[in-house]
Protein backbone atom coordinates (compact mmCIF):
# COMPACT_ATOMS: atom_id res chain seq x y z
CA UNK A 1 0.00 0.00 0.00
CA UNK A 2 0.99 3.13 -0.43
CA UNK A 3 -0.33 7.29 -0.22
CA UNK A 4 -0.53 8.95 -4.15
CA UNK A 5 -1.78 12.63 -4.64
CA UNK A 6 -4.92 12.56 -6.29
CA UNK A 7 -2.71 14.23 -9.61
CA UNK A 8 -0.88 11.04 -10.08
CA UNK A 9 -3.42 8.87 -9.80
CA UNK A 10 -4.17 6.30 -13.08
CA UNK A 11 -7.29 4.69 -14.09
CA UNK A 12 -6.92 0.62 -12.54
CA UNK A 13 -5.54 1.23 -9.35
CA UNK A 14 -6.85 -0.06 -6.91
CA UNK A 15 -7.95 1.42 -3.47
CA UNK A 16 -6.17 0.09 -0.33
CA UNK A 17 -8.80 2.11 2.26
CA UNK A 18 -12.14 3.59 2.09
CA UNK A 19 -11.72 6.98 0.64
CA UNK A 20 -13.52 9.58 2.88
CA UNK A 21 -14.63 13.27 2.52
CA UNK A 22 -13.46 15.48 5.47
CA UNK A 23 -16.63 15.24 7.14
CA UNK A 24 -15.84 11.05 7.37
CA UNK A 25 -18.58 9.77 4.51
CA UNK A 26 -17.13 7.21 2.52
CA UNK A 27 -16.57 8.55 -1.15
CA UNK A 28 -15.43 5.22 -2.51
CA UNK A 29 -15.08 1.65 -0.74
CA UNK A 30 -11.82 -0.05 -0.25
CA UNK A 31 -10.97 -2.52 -3.04
CA UNK A 32 -12.30 -0.26 -5.82
CA UNK A 33 -10.80 -0.27 -9.33
CA UNK A 34 -10.54 3.60 -10.22
CA UNK A 35 -11.94 4.82 -13.74
CA UNK A 36 -11.08 8.53 -14.83
CA UNK A 37 -14.77 9.31 -13.79
CA UNK A 38 -14.24 8.36 -10.17
CA UNK A 39 -10.67 9.88 -10.10
CA UNK A 40 -12.28 13.47 -11.24
CA UNK A 41 -15.20 12.75 -8.34
CA UNK A 42 -12.15 12.71 -6.06
CA UNK A 43 -11.12 15.97 -6.75
CA UNK A 44 -14.91 17.47 -7.13
CA UNK A 45 -14.88 16.21 -3.12
CA UNK A 46 -10.79 18.15 -2.17
CA UNK A 47 -9.74 14.59 -1.52
CA UNK A 48 -5.55 15.41 -2.03
CA UNK A 49 -4.07 11.58 -1.45
CA UNK A 50 -5.66 8.32 -1.15
CA UNK A 51 -4.34 4.85 -0.23
CA UNK A 52 -3.86 2.44 -3.44
CA UNK A 53 -3.09 -1.33 -3.50
CA UNK A 54 1.04 -2.58 -4.21
CA UNK A 55 2.32 -0.19 -6.71
CA UNK A 56 -0.70 1.41 -7.36
CA UNK A 57 -0.88 0.11 -10.42
CA UNK A 58 -0.68 -3.43 -10.54
CA UNK A 59 -3.32 -4.51 -7.72
CA UNK A 60 -6.12 -6.71 -9.00
CA UNK A 61 -9.32 -5.35 -7.48
CA UNK A 62 -10.62 -7.23 -4.32
CA UNK A 63 -14.32 -6.22 -5.01
CA UNK A 64 -15.97 -8.03 -8.44
CA UNK A 65 -14.96 -6.56 -11.35
CA UNK A 66 -17.71 -4.46 -13.57
CA UNK A 67 -19.22 -6.36 -16.39
CA UNK A 68 -17.26 -6.34 -19.19
CA UNK A 69 -19.62 -5.66 -21.94
CA UNK A 70 -19.63 -2.16 -23.49
CA UNK A 71 -20.36 0.62 -21.10
CA UNK A 72 -23.65 2.01 -21.75
CA UNK A 73 -22.47 5.12 -22.94
CA UNK A 74 -20.20 3.54 -25.92
CA UNK A 75 -23.49 1.73 -25.84
CA UNK A 76 -25.20 4.36 -27.00
CA UNK A 77 -23.07 6.49 -29.36
CA UNK A 78 -22.08 3.71 -31.47
CA UNK A 79 -25.94 3.37 -32.19
CA UNK A 80 -27.46 4.80 -35.11
CA UNK A 81 -30.22 6.46 -33.23
CA UNK A 82 -27.02 8.48 -31.36
CA UNK A 83 -25.48 9.63 -34.62
CA UNK A 84 -29.06 11.14 -36.22
CA UNK A 85 -29.81 12.38 -33.28
CA UNK A 86 -26.43 14.39 -33.00
CA UNK A 87 -26.76 15.51 -36.64
CA UNK A 88 -30.44 16.79 -36.04
CA UNK A 89 -29.14 18.57 -32.32
CA UNK A 90 -26.24 20.41 -34.34
CA UNK A 91 -28.55 21.57 -36.42
CA UNK A 92 -31.16 23.17 -34.34
CA UNK A 93 -28.51 24.23 -32.38
CA UNK A 94 -27.14 26.16 -34.93
CA UNK A 95 -30.25 27.49 -35.96
CA UNK A 96 -31.02 28.44 -32.68
CA UNK A 97 -27.54 30.34 -31.98
CA UNK A 98 -28.08 32.57 -35.03
CA UNK A 99 -31.48 33.36 -33.96
CA UNK A 100 -30.67 34.28 -30.69
CA UNK A 101 -27.43 36.52 -31.57
CA UNK A 102 -29.44 38.05 -34.69
CA UNK A 103 -32.19 39.38 -31.82
CA UNK A 104 -29.50 40.40 -29.19
CA UNK A 105 -26.56 41.41 -31.46
CA UNK A 106 -28.14 43.21 -34.13
CA UNK A 107 -31.82 43.77 -33.44
CA UNK A 108 -33.19 41.19 -35.77
CA UNK A 109 -36.86 39.81 -34.86
CA UNK A 110 -36.68 36.81 -32.37
CA UNK A 111 -38.49 33.86 -34.68
CA UNK A 112 -39.88 31.66 -32.17
CA UNK A 113 -41.92 29.99 -33.94
CA UNK A 114 -39.42 28.38 -36.07
CA UNK A 115 -37.35 27.62 -33.17
CA UNK A 116 -40.16 26.00 -31.25
CA UNK A 117 -41.19 23.85 -34.47
CA UNK A 118 -37.14 22.50 -34.70
CA UNK A 119 -36.93 22.05 -30.94
CA UNK A 120 -40.41 19.99 -31.29
CA UNK A 121 -38.92 17.57 -34.33
CA UNK A 122 -36.49 17.11 -32.59
CA UNK A 123 -37.98 16.06 -29.18
CA UNK A 124 -40.53 13.82 -31.51
CA UNK A 125 -37.23 12.50 -33.06
CA UNK A 126 -37.09 10.22 -29.71
CA UNK A 127 -39.75 7.54 -28.99
CA UNK A 128 -38.93 7.10 -25.50
CA UNK A 129 -38.22 8.91 -22.26
CA UNK A 130 -35.34 6.34 -21.99
CA UNK A 131 -34.02 7.69 -25.58
CA UNK A 132 -34.36 10.79 -25.41
CA UNK A 133 -32.21 11.03 -21.79
CA UNK A 134 -29.94 8.79 -23.63
CA UNK A 135 -29.26 11.24 -26.01
CA UNK A 136 -28.80 13.89 -23.93
CA UNK A 137 -26.70 12.71 -21.15
CA UNK A 138 -23.89 11.43 -24.10
CA UNK A 139 -23.57 14.49 -25.67
CA UNK A 140 -22.71 16.31 -22.47
CA UNK A 141 -18.48 17.88 -22.55
CA UNK A 142 -18.02 20.95 -20.00
CA UNK A 143 -17.79 23.13 -23.04
CA UNK A 144 -21.70 23.36 -23.52
CA UNK A 145 -22.40 26.85 -24.39
CA UNK A 146 -25.51 28.39 -23.37
CA UNK A 147 -27.43 27.13 -26.66
CA UNK A 148 -26.70 23.93 -26.02
CA UNK A 149 -27.90 23.76 -22.40
CA UNK A 150 -30.96 25.77 -23.88
CA UNK A 151 -32.12 23.41 -26.26
CA UNK A 152 -31.62 20.91 -23.49
CA UNK A 153 -33.91 22.54 -21.10
CA UNK A 154 -36.31 22.85 -23.62
CA UNK A 155 -36.47 18.74 -24.79
CA UNK A 156 -36.60 18.39 -20.58
CA UNK A 157 -39.22 20.99 -19.82
CA UNK A 158 -41.28 19.43 -22.89
CA UNK A 159 -40.48 15.98 -21.24
CA UNK A 160 -41.55 17.34 -17.55
CA UNK A 161 -44.18 18.91 -19.32
CA UNK A 162 -45.33 15.77 -21.15
CA UNK A 163 -45.33 13.61 -18.01
CA UNK A 164 -47.31 16.59 -16.23
CA UNK A 165 -50.12 15.73 -19.66
CA UNK A 166 -50.22 19.51 -20.02
CA UNK A 167 -52.01 20.17 -23.59
CA UNK A 168 -50.62 21.15 -26.44
CA UNK A 169 -50.11 24.74 -26.30
CA UNK A 170 -49.35 24.59 -22.53
CA UNK A 171 -46.68 22.52 -24.13
CA UNK A 172 -45.22 24.77 -26.59
CA UNK A 173 -45.49 27.39 -24.20
CA UNK A 174 -43.00 25.78 -21.65
CA UNK A 175 -40.81 24.39 -24.67
CA UNK A 176 -39.92 28.32 -25.15
CA UNK A 177 -39.96 28.78 -21.54
CA UNK A 178 -36.55 26.81 -21.78
CA UNK A 179 -35.46 27.95 -25.20
CA UNK A 180 -35.28 31.66 -23.98
CA UNK A 181 -34.58 31.20 -20.09
CA UNK A 182 -31.01 31.70 -20.57
CA UNK A 183 -31.10 34.97 -23.20
CA UNK A 184 -29.83 37.15 -20.49
CA UNK A 185 -26.36 35.20 -20.80
CA UNK A 186 -25.55 36.92 -23.68
CA UNK A 187 -25.50 39.62 -22.09
CA UNK A 188 -22.76 38.80 -19.64
CA UNK A 189 -19.29 38.68 -20.74
CA UNK A 190 -18.12 35.38 -22.34
CA UNK A 191 -14.85 34.79 -20.69
CA UNK A 192 -16.99 34.91 -17.16
CA UNK A 193 -19.43 32.64 -17.98
CA UNK A 194 -16.68 30.07 -19.31
CA UNK A 195 -14.21 30.34 -16.32
CA UNK A 196 -13.12 26.95 -15.70
CA UNK A 197 -13.16 27.92 -11.76
CA UNK A 198 -15.89 28.46 -9.54
CA UNK A 199 -16.82 31.89 -9.24
CA UNK A 200 -15.92 34.17 -6.54
CA UNK A 201 -18.95 36.17 -4.75
CA UNK A 202 -18.46 39.16 -6.83
CA UNK A 203 -18.66 37.37 -10.25
CA UNK A 204 -21.38 35.22 -8.88
CA UNK A 205 -23.22 38.67 -8.93
CA UNK A 206 -22.53 39.37 -12.54
CA UNK A 207 -23.50 36.51 -13.73
CA UNK A 208 -26.95 36.92 -11.03
CA UNK A 209 -27.82 39.54 -13.66
CA UNK A 210 -28.85 37.26 -16.79
CA UNK A 211 -32.38 36.85 -15.11
CA UNK A 212 -32.61 40.49 -15.32
CA UNK A 213 -31.22 40.91 -18.20
CA UNK A 214 -33.16 38.24 -20.12
CA UNK A 215 -36.44 39.64 -19.03
CA UNK A 216 -35.32 43.20 -20.27
CA UNK A 217 -34.61 41.76 -24.07
CA UNK A 218 -38.23 39.75 -23.92
CA UNK A 219 -40.17 42.05 -22.39
CA UNK A 220 -41.68 43.86 -24.89
CA UNK A 221 -41.96 40.97 -27.48
CA UNK A 222 -45.53 39.79 -28.46
CA UNK A 223 -45.05 36.34 -25.83
CA UNK A 224 -46.50 33.88 -23.66
CA UNK A 225 -45.83 35.99 -20.33
CA UNK A 226 -44.93 32.94 -18.53
CA UNK A 227 -42.09 32.73 -20.63
CA UNK A 228 -40.80 36.43 -19.98
CA UNK A 229 -41.70 35.02 -16.37
CA UNK A 230 -39.36 31.89 -17.07
CA UNK A 231 -36.43 34.37 -17.83
CA UNK A 232 -36.54 36.41 -14.94
CA UNK A 233 -37.55 33.75 -12.35
CA UNK A 234 -36.07 30.46 -13.26
CA UNK A 235 -33.35 30.64 -10.58
CA UNK A 236 -35.90 31.46 -7.69
CA UNK A 237 -36.99 28.65 -5.21
CA UNK A 238 -40.37 27.79 -3.55
CA UNK A 239 -38.77 28.24 -0.12
CA UNK A 240 -37.33 31.66 -0.95
CA UNK A 241 -33.26 30.78 -1.11
CA UNK A 242 -33.43 31.78 -4.70
CA UNK A 243 -33.09 35.07 -7.32
CA UNK A 244 -33.07 37.68 -8.16
CA UNK A 245 -35.80 38.17 -5.89
CA UNK A 246 -36.03 35.59 -3.28
CA UNK A 247 -39.43 34.99 -4.36
CA UNK A 248 -41.34 32.20 -2.50
CA UNK A 249 -43.76 29.23 -3.63
CA UNK A 250 -47.17 31.86 -4.03
CA UNK A 251 -45.24 34.20 -5.87
CA UNK A 252 -43.01 32.39 -8.36
CA UNK A 253 -44.41 31.27 -12.14
CA UNK A 254 -45.54 27.92 -12.64
CA UNK A 255 -44.14 27.31 -15.89
CA UNK A 256 -40.19 29.03 -14.49
CA UNK A 257 -40.34 26.37 -11.75
CA UNK A 258 -40.27 23.35 -14.71
CA UNK A 259 -38.09 25.18 -16.11
CA UNK A 260 -36.04 25.44 -13.04
CA UNK A 261 -36.13 21.53 -12.27
CA UNK A 262 -34.84 21.34 -16.06
CA UNK A 263 -31.97 23.37 -15.32
CA UNK A 264 -30.65 21.96 -12.48
CA UNK A 265 -31.15 18.76 -14.13
CA UNK A 266 -29.10 19.20 -17.40
CA UNK A 267 -26.46 21.50 -15.70
CA UNK A 268 -25.67 18.50 -12.80
CA UNK A 269 -25.50 16.33 -16.13
CA UNK A 270 -23.44 17.98 -17.72
CA UNK A 271 -19.54 17.82 -17.35
CA UNK A 272 -17.76 20.06 -15.65
CA UNK A 273 -13.51 20.93 -15.64
CA UNK A 274 -13.64 20.17 -12.05
CA UNK A 275 -15.96 17.00 -11.98
CA UNK A 276 -17.53 13.92 -14.08
CA UNK A 277 -21.12 14.56 -15.00
CA UNK A 278 -23.79 13.20 -12.72
CA UNK A 279 -25.41 9.82 -13.13
CA UNK A 280 -29.11 10.34 -13.25
CA UNK A 281 -29.28 7.96 -9.81
CA UNK A 282 -26.79 10.74 -8.41
CA UNK A 283 -29.00 13.85 -9.50
CA UNK A 284 -31.26 12.57 -7.96
CA UNK A 285 -29.66 12.28 -4.64
CA UNK A 286 -28.44 15.56 -5.00
CA UNK A 287 -32.07 16.84 -5.13
CA UNK A 288 -32.93 14.83 -2.20
CA UNK A 289 -30.04 16.06 -0.35
CA UNK A 290 -30.47 19.48 -1.13
CA UNK A 291 -34.12 19.38 -0.28
CA UNK A 292 -37.33 18.80 -2.28
CA UNK A 293 -39.03 21.52 -0.69
CA UNK A 294 -37.50 24.19 -2.88
CA UNK A 295 -39.35 23.13 -5.42
CA UNK A 296 -43.43 22.92 -6.49
CA UNK A 297 -44.20 19.66 -4.69
CA UNK A 298 -45.76 18.05 -7.59
CA UNK A 299 -43.54 19.05 -10.22
CA UNK A 300 -40.17 17.27 -8.69
CA UNK A 301 -42.00 14.32 -7.27
CA UNK A 302 -43.56 13.69 -11.18
CA UNK A 303 -39.87 14.55 -12.56
CA UNK A 304 -37.61 12.36 -10.38
CA UNK A 305 -40.12 9.63 -10.35
CA UNK A 306 -40.25 9.47 -13.66
CA UNK A 307 -36.37 9.59 -14.02
CA UNK A 308 -36.16 7.02 -11.71
CA UNK A 309 -38.61 4.62 -13.74
CA UNK A 310 -36.92 6.14 -16.89
CA UNK A 311 -33.95 3.30 -15.89
CA UNK A 312 -36.01 0.80 -14.09
CA UNK A 313 -34.89 -2.71 -15.30
CA UNK A 314 -31.05 -1.23 -16.52
CA UNK A 315 -27.74 -2.56 -15.67
CA UNK A 316 -26.16 -0.34 -12.64
CA UNK A 317 -22.75 -0.18 -11.55
CA UNK A 318 -22.25 0.66 -7.53
CA UNK A 319 -19.57 2.32 -5.93
CA UNK A 320 -18.31 -0.77 -4.67
CA UNK A 321 -17.66 -2.02 -8.13
CA UNK A 322 -20.32 -4.42 -8.55
CA UNK A 323 -22.58 -4.20 -11.14
CA UNK A 324 -26.06 -5.58 -10.52
CA UNK A 325 -30.33 -4.86 -12.34
CA UNK A 326 -32.57 -2.50 -10.73
CA UNK A 327 -35.19 -4.38 -10.05
CA UNK A 328 -37.54 -2.04 -7.80
CA UNK A 329 -38.19 2.10 -6.96
CA UNK A 330 -38.24 2.90 -3.05
CA UNK A 331 -40.70 5.63 -3.60
CA UNK A 332 -39.76 7.25 -0.68
CA UNK A 333 -36.33 7.24 -1.37
CA UNK A 334 -36.17 7.25 -5.23
CA UNK A 335 -32.03 7.30 -5.62
CA UNK A 336 -31.66 4.06 -3.69
CA UNK A 337 -33.68 1.28 -5.40
CA UNK A 338 -34.08 -2.30 -4.43
CA UNK A 339 -31.07 -4.14 -6.62
CA UNK A 340 -30.19 -7.37 -7.97
CA UNK A 341 -26.65 -9.47 -8.09
CA UNK A 342 -26.19 -12.15 -11.10
CA UNK A 343 -26.41 -14.50 -8.04
CA UNK A 344 -30.39 -13.70 -7.70
CA UNK A 345 -29.54 -11.52 -4.10
CA UNK A 346 -30.99 -8.66 -3.78
CA UNK A 347 -30.27 -5.41 -1.65
CA UNK A 348 -32.32 -2.56 -1.01
CA UNK A 349 -29.53 0.76 -1.23
CA UNK A 350 -32.03 2.98 0.89
CA UNK A 351 -30.99 0.48 3.85
CA UNK A 352 -27.12 0.19 3.05
CA UNK A 353 -25.55 3.70 4.45
CA UNK A 354 -23.44 4.87 1.43
CA UNK A 355 -23.92 2.22 -1.51
CA UNK A 356 -24.91 3.61 -4.00
CA UNK A 357 -25.96 3.35 -7.91
CA UNK A 358 -22.48 5.15 -9.67
CA UNK A 359 -23.38 4.96 -13.27
CA UNK A 360 -25.39 3.08 -15.24
CA UNK A 361 -24.10 0.13 -17.71
FE1 LIG B 1 -29.99 30.73 -15.67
Amino acid sequence: MRRVNINQLKAGMVTAEPVTTRSGQVIIERGVELTRPLIMRLSFYCVNEIAVAGDGEEAAPAAAKPASAPIYSQKIKTSKEFQTFQFDHSFVLNSIKNTMEDYVFEDGTLETDEMLRQTTELFDSCKTSLELFDMLHNMRSHKDSVYAHSLNVALICRRIGKWLKLDSEALDTLTLCGLLHDIGKLKVPSELLNKPDKYTAEEFALVKNHTRYGYDLLKNLPLNTHIKKSALSHHERCDGSGYPLGLTKDDTDVYAMIVAIADVYDAMTAARSYRAPLCPFQVIESFEQEGLQKYYPKFILTFLQHIADTYRNNRVLLNDGRSANIVMLNKSRLSKPVVQFDDGSCIDLSTTGDLHIQSIL
